[in-house]
């Protein structure tokens, strides 16, 4: 479904921006431009996010370990630079 309809942003979108590791709404305004523009999906956005986040953190820590260790690698590569 789509959340955003000024930039499109569904709430698939907004599911894998939290699988990827964003747990901040403004954060997710940045990388997705949900509810940055008229505002009026302002709230069904926050809503899924935070749903989304909900959900994620309730997930197995076997589920979350790939996403641990790849932020573990980008966070490596971005002190070694
Ligand atoms: S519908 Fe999302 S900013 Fe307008």
């Amino acid at each position: 479904m789509i959340v955003c309809l000024c930039h499109r942003v569904s709430d698939r979108d907004i599911r894998r921006a939290v699988a990827e590791g964003t747990r901040n709404f403004e954060v997710l305004q940045d990388e997705t431009r949900a509810a940055s523009a008229c505002g009026a999906c302002h709230d069904c956005a926050r809503e899924v996010f935070n749903e989304a986040v909900s959900t994620h953190l309730a997930l197995p820590v076997q589920m979350m370990e790939p996403l641990a260790q790849t932020r573990r690698v980008i966070q490596l590569a971005s002190v070694a630079a």
